[in-house]
């Protein structure tokens, strides 16, 4: 399904490479397939050692080539991108876009400002376990994509974790999340580690404990398909010692403050969303 196409990343930055590199280790795509344009010629080189894919430093001569234009510039470059790439995107193409904040509707009114073009854009969100492959990505679809074009952009996710549809105006809840949910995992893996350290554990063991616990819970709860609660009741034994460490995390409000905290999150989304130069078509970037 995707060997026959060609896939352009416009912008090599963090979350391209970890799709290229999710991409040729799943061999869904073979490197002559995959182009990459970006600002930096240096990077572009280290790109190509790395993984031989097609580079430019012309994001038009990508959009010219490749069948799949996956935009993956920060939100601030958007509006240049899109302007420079107008010319030379049609309905034959899939452009798929996995930058926070941008709506779809502001992607098409760039690629055609007189609303002639019919197409096909895709808006994704995904995260930064990407970069080891385990990430999540939310895929939101106007409605001028084919079946066979979303199926196309899932495979292309796939090749970095795993992947959901929603609508798009519930990407911002997903950016509150799984967008910013690393985050919120990493604060807890450093609190719980730091906890190990003050009960008089070494750093380094504190570290693989936490680590492999936080991993292993993930692992128990997906493969299990278990509720979390059933979960939590096998090693909660009357009387004993995860009721009482279970008891103090509600004192502390852990599931509230988690609760609130996705919430803000997704407010702080729809926030920007509404604030952002991307939503005024307009307007030129500065
Ligand atoms: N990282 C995440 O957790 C995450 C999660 C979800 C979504 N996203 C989205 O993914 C997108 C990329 O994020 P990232 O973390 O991969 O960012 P990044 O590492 O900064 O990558 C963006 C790349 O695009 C280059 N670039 C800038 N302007 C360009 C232009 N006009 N033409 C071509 N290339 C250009 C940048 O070069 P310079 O560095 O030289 O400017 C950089 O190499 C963002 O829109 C972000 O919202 C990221």
């Amino acid at each position: 399904m995707l060997k026959s196409k060609k896939i352009g990343f416009i912008g090599g930055g963090n979350m391209a490479e970890a799709l290229i590199k999710g991409l040729l280790s799943a061999s869904f795509i073979e490197a002559k397939n995959l182009m990459v344009s970006d600002v930096s010629a240096e990077r572009l080189k280290w790109l190509r050692k790395q993984y031989h894919v097609k580079i430019t430093g012309d994001n038009r001569e990508l959009a010219k080539k490749c069948d799949i234009l996956l935009l993956a510039v920060k939100p601030q470059a958007m509006n240049e991108v899109l302007e420079e790439i107008a010319e030379w995107v049609d309905h034959k193409k899939l452009v798929i876009s996995i930058a926070a904040g941008v709506p779809i509707k502001a992607i098409t009114d760039r690629l055609s400002p007189d609303g002639k073009k019919k197409l096909g854009v895709v808006r994704t969100m995904p995260n930064t376990p990407a970069l080891v492959l385990e990430g999540v990505t939310a895929l939101a679809a106007s409605h001028k994509v084919s079946a066979a074009d979303l199926k196309v952009a899932h495979r292309i996710f796939e090749a970095v974790g795993k992947t959901v549809d929603v609508s798009e105006a519930n990407l911002d809840a997903v950016t509150g999340l799984s967008g910013s949910g690393p985050a919120y995992i990493f604060m807890i893996i450093e609190a719980l580690s730091d906890a190990g350290v003050k009960m008089g554990l070494s750093r380094d063991v504190s570290n693989i404990l936490t680590l492999q616990t936080v991993l292993g819970s993930a692992k128990l709860a997906m493969q299990s398909g278990k509720h979390p609660g059933e979960l939590k009741d096998m090693v909660t034994s009357p009387g004993g010692t995860t009721i009482s460490g279970l008891h103090t995390l509600e004192k502390g409000g852990l599931r509230t403050t988690l609760m609130n905290a996705v919430e803000e999150a997704t407010k702080r989304s729809q926030w920007l969303g509404q604030n952002s130069e991307n939503n005024h078509p307009h307007k030129k970037k500065k």
